[in-house]
């Protein structure tokens, strides 16, 4: 008898694939978690699968549900970028977004077709553009006018007209952390178009020989909780691509949205259902569309977080707790900073628990201590767990997102491994690093 423990509520797809079960022992996808962590060793990063492929499922078919025009859902493979991970997303019927050769290299060993791919980033080098060009790349989302130049020189090298769209930063402020906050003019990314840059490279765009201007892109950021900036942006967005053809006669028929749905990672975080963004951000461009007579544009949406972060847990061995009295108890893990920077990085909140003491109350809080060398490698301050005691498991819920994309090998830490549960099968996605793996560069 499995009690489901309703920890995230993510509003999604359902939440019941982490569990307690009879030996209150944490489950997930119908696995113990204190055996993955004996098996596989800690720490671990463990997704469950069917939880990201419904959540595939669900921003394909929302698409259609939502949309009166048609689109396509890309996953944003920063988020979480391995072959397995490249693998779902295809079958899924998913595009996928890359920022980088390694990601997209990574996609096309996994055999993502590279037409269903979109290449981001604000300085892409040229040996990388070359690299997506030639290998066919669907679409490469141009940052700015130097890259424009790049691109239209690389593809009529080699024989090409690129399909591009340009990232405009359409003025939007999100209500999120500074540092994944995209759609407001000061930023690193993009055309703004509020200073008419966006409308000047739509211009130059079009003159480019060996170009064709597929569409404009814009992601405001990252982890929103409001639907509000999404709709404001869709609203923007499409009165620009109204503004192309009325100015300039220009068509534009793609809309691409961006990503940055958010997801519940403790009790303080309140997402939206994420049908209501889809739902909302539809409502806005039709809205445009009717009043200015334009036909509804072809829509992408890029979520990456949202698909995979409420899928992974991560497990560690607890080691040392330290009480100081009248101030606060440090409990240390296995790992850290090096598997999850987010703590020491944005000050991310995640829920825990005690995977060996699961359905027990939380009457204690520690500060979470990875093993780095530095004070400031913590996955949690004063965070609410069971009782702890050296040899335990942690769990620590919803690091499918950016953990294992954002790790590092700090101190010389080999890299977990990642398993896949699917409704109690087990596989693993990415060997834990070995020495060897370590010092495989060292000359
Ligand atoms: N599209 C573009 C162009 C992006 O830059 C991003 C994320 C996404 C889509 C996906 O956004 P999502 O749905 O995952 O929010 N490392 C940070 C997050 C950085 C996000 C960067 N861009 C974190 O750990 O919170």
């Amino acid at each position: 008898m499995e009690t489901s423990l309703q920890l995230k509520g993510d509003h999604m797809v359902s939440n019941d694939h982490v569990s307690v079960n009879a030996h209150n022992h944490l489950t997930i996808g119908g696995k113990d978690t204190l055996e993955l962590a004996r098996e596989f060793g800690t720490p671990l990063y463990v997704m469950d699968e069917a939880f990201v492929r419904a959540a595939c499922r669900h921003y394909v078919a929302a698409i259609k549900t939502h949309y009166d025009g048609k689109g396509l859902a890309a996953f944003a493979s920063k988020a979480f970028c391995c072959k397995a991970m490249c693998k779902i997303a295809a079958e899924e019927g998913l595009a996928l977004d890359v920022v980088s050769k390694g990601e997209l290299f990574t996609a096309l060993l996994a055999g993502f077709p590279a037409d269903r791919m979109l290449f981001h980033g604000n300085n892409k080098p040229a040996d990388e553009l070359e690299f997506a060009i030639t290998s066919g790349i669907g679409r490469i989302v141009a940052d700015n006018i130097n890259e424009l130049e790049q691109i239209n020189t690389i593809a009529g090298s080699c024989g090409k007209r690129q399909s591009v769209q340009l990232r405009i930063t359409p003025g939007v402020e999100a209500h999120t952390h500074d540092y994944v906050r995209t759609g407001q003019t000061d930023s690193k990314f993009g055309f703004a178009l509020q200073t008419g840059d966006a409308m000047r490279a739509v211009q130059m765009a079009v003159r480019m020989p060996n170009l064709r201007l597929s569409g404009v892109h814009c992601h405001i950021g990252s982890q929103i909780l409001d639907v509000q900036p999404f709709m404001l942006a869709a609203e923007i967005m499409t009165g620009f691509i109204a503004d192309a053809r009325d100015q300039h006669n220009i068509t534009i028929e793609e809309l691409n949205l961006g990503g940055g749905f958010g997801i519940r990672y403790t009790e303080q975080d309140n997402p939206p259902p994420h049908e209501d963004f889809l739902h909302s951000v539809s409502r806005a461009i039709s809205g445009v569309c009717s009043a200015r007579n334009l036909p509804l544009p072809f829509i992408y949406i890029e979520p990456g977080r949202s698909i995979v972060a409420p899928a992974g847990i991560t497990l560690y061995t607890v080691g040392a707790i330290k009480e100081i009295p009248g101030i606060r108890t440090y409990l240390s893990v296995d790992g850290g900073m090096a598997d999850n920077p987010r703590y020491a990085l944005y000050g991310s909140q995640y829920e825990m628990l005690i995977a060996n003491k699961a359905g027990a109350e939380k009457t204690k809080r520690y500060t979470v201590a990875g093993r780095c060398c530095e004070s400031g490698d913590l996955l949690g301050k004063d965070v609410p767990l069971q009782d702890a005691a050296a040899g335990d498991i942690l769990a620590v819920l919803a690091t499918g997102a950016y953990n294992y994309s954002m790790a590092s090998n700090y101190n010389r830490l080999l890299k977990p491994a990642v398993v896949f549960v699917n409704n109690g099968a087990v596989r693993v996605a990415v060997k834990r690093q070995s020495y060897e793996d370590l010092i495989q560069s060292d000359e």
